[in-house]
């Protein structure tokens, strides 16, 4: 911990030294004035073995000083007093023999004045010595500040304790309420993980414990955390829900514990008259639902998360979420002295600073790396790395200055007198289900390219337009001015989706096929909360996987199931949607890619896939003038035909063909005899195309035929999807008749 000077930056010795023993004055102020509401008796009684009388912390925090500070570096210094070495001596066996921790509450003599003395005599000397010293007890002054700082934490900790245990519940001070407000559902903020960094550098230039480094690297699996903490009233479902009877929840020594010592409910709350009341440090305090259950062990929290169908963070998941959050909450500098209801804008993480010390699924352990300071100051931190957790955040009780995200608290999984609650977390939701390899979707594209290039007339599945710069290609296409069919169909669905929500049942699965960005999709979405699973189908693997993770993002409560591949290939839904009623969508006229047979193929698979009962929203684009249609599909800005020859981009990229893209134009033709938009690239000049050992030749003016855009009427489409066993149950269309969304039935 005392660090050569080489591995920390300092500021010049003399402002250094200034500046660190102006903080220590403060700091050892602001510990004394945290004892002031308290009578001399209040100071020397101890309620418990792990809790001290402030008396103590006084004195303790003195020791430290004149430990670590004063006997080694100040030049002819002695003890104070060797019973006083002796008394307040926490842990140090480096340090000799000291009281044993559960007596502390049993020494009456020195009395308060004497320990206040010693104080005074402690932090003149310090002050001497710092003037002195240039900056060569900075860094130890440092840690006593630091270790005052968890004194001064300690002392209402353990006075709130004492206090709980005497009959008239005394009030600590009168503290001003937080402001009670609704925090909201909670929401869970996804995060990717991977090879991330956390615990200090070494370089850095604030101060930090040991403990919190070195800086190293860990592998994050992709996991959500929660936007707030878990709530009283949240508890109280817990509880209402037999938690603290159902053995099946708890970590097994949590178990023993529960049945031990009786637990019932959060350490302090008391149950009056059929009301819940909570001790605090001002007193006893009507529970308030909204903010942060506080005083829970790690088991209860652990348990309470099973309950909830969740687990704890790590503390690796919470620094990396940490991040660059700024350091600020219900910190002790707010003066409530308790938790308080999360404010805030919702969607980002709120309360990870202040209000109550979250635990973590971490057991306190070494940093890969790690060695404690030489000497007995090593004995600070290191020597307690087994059998206890860590708790990340700090609390309403720690200064602001104090905590960091790099901060590391520790505790046994059984206390409950700390100021400890609980944030969940859970692991992402599984990625997306491939039904093919990359492997078996570039075979397929091959094979495709292979016997398309080998018809007459040359042909493609315009499924091969969307690789990822197609999706992004076509992504711009729903922009332009002439491509009305995005734009319409958005406004029918604004218009429809209150009935089309009451035909949702509660709990069902939404199946999309061809979602792409899930735009249309938020629209049904937010008129139909009672949604609980999407799947998403689509043929573009990053589109999918990026519009998935916005929607989990946006949604927190919807399972997204996300299934990349050819959603003509026979679907298998994924676990989530099993014994769910299932409502299929199938926006943007993508039936109108397939032929006729096509469309009524997969109609019926989709019945198959939906199961009896369900709906199907299919959007259709409906048959209008030529010149519409034509302008629609071949832009001014050239958007579209940048599209269709991406095509060619992609067999070049993927198959290693030598397409020359300048030799080939977008057409865009109206086939009025099958009422469809066709897609085609001309090849400008005669040519040949090399790709996988073959040749291919183009006369000039010979077509590729890359999509079909089919056309509909009402009344055709019904007839069609009746083929395929779907009745017509509704159809809502835009006042120019452009575009149908039709509701089929099973
Ligand atoms: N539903 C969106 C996107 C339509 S674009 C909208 O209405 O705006 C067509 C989408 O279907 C693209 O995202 C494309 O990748 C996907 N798609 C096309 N053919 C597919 C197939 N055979 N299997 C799965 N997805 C396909
Ligand atoms: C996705 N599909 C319905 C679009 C359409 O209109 O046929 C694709 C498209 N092709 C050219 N422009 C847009």
């Amino acid at each position: 911990m005392d660090k050569p000077a080489s591995t920390r930056s300092r500021p010049a010795p003399a402002v250094g030294v200034e500046s660190i023993l102006d903080r220590f004055a403060t700091v050892r102020a602001e510990t004394l004035r945290l004892t002031a509401p308290l009578s001399a008796e209040d100071q020397v009684v101890q309620s418990m073995p792990d809790a001290s009388p402030a008396k103590w912390h006084l004195a303790h925090t003195s020791w430290f000083f004149e430990t670590f500070v004063l006997l080694p570096h100040a030049p002819g210094y002695t003890a104070y007093s060797e019973e006083l070495q002796f008394l307040f001596n926490s842990y140090y066996e480096a340090l000799g023999e000291r009281r044993e921790r559960g007596a502390r509450g049993l020494v009456t003599r020195p009395g308060l004045e004497e320990v206040l003395a010693y104080r005074r005599h402690v932090n003149t000397a310090v002050l001497a010595l710092g003037a002195r010293a240039q900056g060569r007890v900075e860094s130890i002054i440092e840690v006593g500040l630091a270790h005052e700082e968890q004194h001064g934490e300690l002392i209402l900790t353990d006075v709130l304790h004492l206090f709980a245990q005497t009959p008239r519940r005394p009030a600590y001070a009168d503290l001003p309420l937080p402001p009670s407000r609704s925090p909201g559902e909670m929401g869970k903020l996804a995060f990717e993980g991977g090879l991330v960094e956390i615990g200090r550098d070494a370089e850095a230039s604030s101060f930090g414990f040991d403990n919190e480094g070195p800086r190293h690297r860990v592998l994050l699996q992709p996991f959500r955390l929660a936007d707030r903490l878990v709530t009283n009233a949240e508890w109280l479902q817990f509880m209402d829900g037999g938690g603290y009877g159902r053995a099946e929840l708890w970590l097994a020594d949590g178990w023993a514990r529960v049945q031990a010592e009786g637990w019932k409910a959060p350490l302090y709350w008391e149950a009056i008259d059929g009301a819940w009341f909570v001790m605090t440090l001002s007193g006893l305090r009507p529970l308030d639902l909204l903010a942060p259950v506080v005083h829970v062990s790690l088991y209860e929290a652990d348990a309470y998360a099973r309950w909830a169908g969740a687990r704890l963070p790590t503390e690796a998941e919470w620094e990396h979420a940490a991040g660059d959050i700024p350091v600020e909450g219900n910190l002790r500098d707010s003066g409530w002295l308790q938790p308080a209801a999360a404010g805030g804008p919702k969607g980002r993480l709120r309360q990870m600073f202040g209000d109550v010390w979250e635990w973590t699924a971490s057991a306190y352990a070494p940093y890969p790396g790690f060695k404690p300071a030489a000497g007995a100051v090593g004995e600070y931190n290191g020597k307690f790395m087994v059998s206890q957790a860590v708790l990340r955040g700090g609390s309403c009780l720690t200064p602001a200055r104090h905590i960091r995200p790099t901060y590391r608290n520790f505790f046994q999984p059984w206390h409950r007198w700390q100021f400890t609650g609980v944030r969940l977390a859970w692991d992402a939701e599984p990625r997306v289900i491939s039904l093919d390899s990359s492997h078996q979707q570039r075979d397929a594209f091959l094979a495709d390219v292979v016997d398309g290039l080998s018809k007459a007339q040359k042909t493609l599945s315009s499924k091969w337009l969307y690789d990822e710069e197609g999706s992004r290609l076509f992504e711009a296409i729903t922009e332009l001015p002439e491509y009305y069919p995005t734009r319409t169909e958005l406004a029918i669905l604004r218009e429809a989706a209150p009935d089309i929500a009451a035909e949702i049942d509660p709990g069902a699965a939404l199946v999309e096929f061809g979602s792409g960005a899930s735009v249309k999709t938020r629209i049904v979405l937010n008129a139909a909360p009672q949604l609980a699973v999407y799947v998403p189908v689509d043929i573009s693997l990053e589109r999918l996987q990026a519009a998935a993770a916005e929607i989990r993002r946006d949604y927190p409560h919807l399972r997204v199931e996300p299934l990349a591949g050819d959603f003509t290939a026979g679907l298998h839904l994924p676990e989530a949607a099993a014994g769910r009623p299932r409502t299929g969508f199938f926006p943007g006229s993508t039936i109108g890619n397939f032929t006729e047979e096509g469309a009524v193929g997969f109609l019926r698979s989709a019945a198959s896939v939906l199961g009896e009962g369900a709906y199907l929203l299919v959007g259709i684009d409906l048959v209008k003038p030529e010149p519409v249609l034509l302008a629609a599909y071949d832009d001014a800005q050239g958007v579209t035909a940048e599209f269709n020859r991406n095509l060619l981009a992609r067999a070049n990229r993927e198959l290693g063909a030598d397409f020359d893209l300048e030799g080939f134009a977008h057409r865009a033709v109206w086939n009025p005899a099958l009422r469809r938009i066709e897609m085609h690239l001309e090849s400008l000049r005669p040519q040949t195309v090399r790709m996988d050992g073959r040749v291919y030749r183009f006369e000039k003016g010979e077509t590729l035929h890359t999509e079909n855009s089919h056309k509909f009427t009402v009344d055709g489409f019904s007839g069609l999807a009746a083929r395929a066993g779907w009745r017509q149950d509704r159809v809502w269309t835009d006042a120019g008749r452009l575009f149908a969304v039709v509701l089929l039935k099973r």
